[in-house]
């Protein structure tokens, strides 16, 4: 079954089609990141109307890559009705992200959707965008001549580590569909955490990435003794759960560049700050592999892409708990796409009627707040 889906929580547009949930043919992604630089931040009325740009170009672009791709000829002189049938004989259903998110930005994807299920008449399944993040683990193909590799798929039960710009949870899973809330942060998202202390040092939104660049050319280039990483708390590490906190972090690390005194490098803050959130991630995630002795840990969301994070797991997980399979999406598939959309519902197939399909900005991983 190919699902064509649709992802628009915030800024990112995004189209794709993936097969049978593992085999992405097309994954179409246009971003809307670079008209936020000068303000710092998103600003969500802007973000709303370059989906509203994006959305048509991005499916259209979509469709005629998988059409290309399948060998299928789109070029019908004779009639542009009869091409876009072809096009939209390329999907089975469509998927949609209907939050959480923006809510400009949500809507516009979540009534594209509704309409390309009305005209084409085709099923129509709701996703929460965190656990599609999740589903990032189970697109192991892509479309090439040779797509007899081998798969490697995650196995139930399964331990889910969702860090993005606005959450961060932390999910036991007994089989697709069937997900528990252990725990997340209590306040700052990590992403969140990576984007405002990374403001706090002067880079460029989006910070995380640029943060996490600077601390691995640190980390890269240590030539002496590395410093003791413990300049910034590690909250409710301790603590007897599941929860996390990084709020205070934002305020250590203000509080250091407001020292004058203070003597430590740009790039040795942002070893520094990478280090204090990996650790605590990492540090209650095995904590709860021990309660739940899960078959496979899953990490997921634009944080998912950080690579001291994913080195620090496999390390962990490859000394302490060999039994566990580790999976991190490949980079592409860890931010916002649409591919994750497309897998989530061919795993969880619950198609609705497009009528009472409607954008929830408030949506938790576990559904309503
Ligand atoms: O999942 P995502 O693409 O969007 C949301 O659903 O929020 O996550 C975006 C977040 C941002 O906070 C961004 O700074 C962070 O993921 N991020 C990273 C990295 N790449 C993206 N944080 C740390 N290291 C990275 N390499
Ligand atoms: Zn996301």
């Amino acid at each position: 079954m190919k699902i064509l889906g649709i992802e628009t929580t915030c800024d990112e547009t995004s189209a794709a089609i993936v097969e049978n949930g593992t085999l992405v043919i097309s994954n179409i992604v246009a971003t809307s990141s670079d008209f936020h630089v000068q303000s710092g931040g998103i600003i969500p009325e802007q973000a709303a109307r370059k989906q509203i740009e994006y959305i048509i170009p991005v499916i259209k672009k979509c469709l005629e890559e998988t059409c290309k791709k399948l060998n299928v000829n789109l070029n019908n002189k004779k009639s542009k009705v009869k091409s876009f049938e072809i096009l939209i004989s390329s999907f089975d259903a469509i998927a949609v992200a209907v939050g959480p998110g923006l809510v400009g930005s949500l809507l516009v994807g979540v009534e594209t959707a509704k309409t390309v299920a009305f005209v084409t008449k085709k099923p129509i399944i709701p996703i929460n965008h965190l656990v599609a993040h999740i589903y990032a683990n189970w697109l192991a193909l892509e479309y090439t001549s040779d797509i007899s590799t081998k798969l490697k798929l995650p196995e139930f039960p399964a331990l889910a580590l969702v860090v993005s710009g606005g959450h961060t949870d932390l999910v036991y899973m007994r089989n697709h569909g069937d997900i528990k809330w252990i725990g997340g942060t209590r306040d700052d998202a990590a992403g969140e955490a990576f984007d405002k202390t990374a403001r706090l040092l002067g880079l460029p939104y989006p910070g995380g990435i640029h943060l996490s660049k600077l601390a691995d050319e640190y980390l890269a280039n240590l030539k002496n003794k590395p410093p003791k990483f413990d300049l910034f708390p590690r909250p409710m590490i301790n603590e007897n759960n599941f929860d996390l906190s990084f709020s205070g972090l934002k305020t250590a690390v203000l509080r250091k560049m407001q020292d004058k005194n203070h003597k430590i490098s740009t790039p040795e803050l942002a070893a520094q700050i990478q280090e204090a959130i990996v650790e605590t991630l990492v540090y209650k995630t095995l904590k709860a592999i021990d309660k739940y002795k899960p078959k496979s840990l899953l990490i997921g969301g634009g944080v998912s892409a950080n690579r001291r994070l994913k080195e620090l797991f496999t390390n962990k997980i490859s000394t302490s708990y060999p039994h566990v399979d580790f999976f991190a999406p490949h980079p592409k598939y860890s931010t916002d796409n649409a591919a994750v959309i497309a897998s989530c519902a061919y795993f969880n197939y619950k198609p609705a009627d497009w009528e009472v399909i409607a954008a929830n900005p408030n949506l938790t991983i576990i559904g309503e707040r």
